[in-house]
């Protein structure tokens, strides 16, 4: 028997003045589609933008249902609209905004695990990993340097 270690780094930024033009531009097209978040059940908005390689940049919110497991995240909305318009453009960025109108949201919320997952489909299909810059409604930023540092131990096609 011996123990591994398991470690990932970021960068925590104190707020949104402190990110490069680039990063402050996603963050605030993420801003711009949380705000459009449909979640009537959670009142918990999310926004998501990926910046892709051909420059553009393709926006998710999170869609709520009445019967709630049907209803889908922002980040899946995201990659799923960018995987179907944009099938063969490698991802370079995403920037993840969270907002509630019942509680303030200062600290960085990041992806849930489902997410993780199924944005980790497409950094290991375009064979480059892409930086993950996420937040609440204000306060500090955490940005990974790529998707699957989010998620050791992941599942993907090698098992199969
Ligand atoms: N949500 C997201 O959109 N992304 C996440 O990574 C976590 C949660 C949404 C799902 C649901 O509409 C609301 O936030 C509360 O869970």
């Amino acid at each position: 028997m011996k123990k591994i270690e398991i470690s990932a780094s970021a960068t925590l930024y104190s707020d949104v003045s402190e990110l490069s033009l680039e990063d402050k531009m996603l963050m605030d097209k993420a801003v711009e589609a949380r705000k459009k978040a449909y979640a009537p059940y959670s009142k918990f908005n999310v926004g998501a933008a990926l910046l892709l390689e051909n420059n553009e940049i393709v926006l998710g919110n999170n869609q709520e249902n009445a019967a709630y497991p049907s209803g889908m995240c922002a980040e899946r909305v995201a990659v799923w609209r960018a995987g179907s318009e944009f099938p063969n453009v490698k991802v370079l960025k995403l920037a993840i905004s969270a907002s509630s109108s019942i509680t303030k949201v200062d600290k960085p919320v990041g992806p849930c695990g489902a997410c993780r997952q199924s944005l980790s489909e497409y950094e290991i299909k375009q064979k480059q990993p892409f930086p993950v810059l996420f937040m609440g409604e204000v306060g500090e930023i955490v940005k990974t340097e790529s998707l699957l540092s989010l998620l050791p131990f992941s599942f993907d096609s090698s098992y199969l």
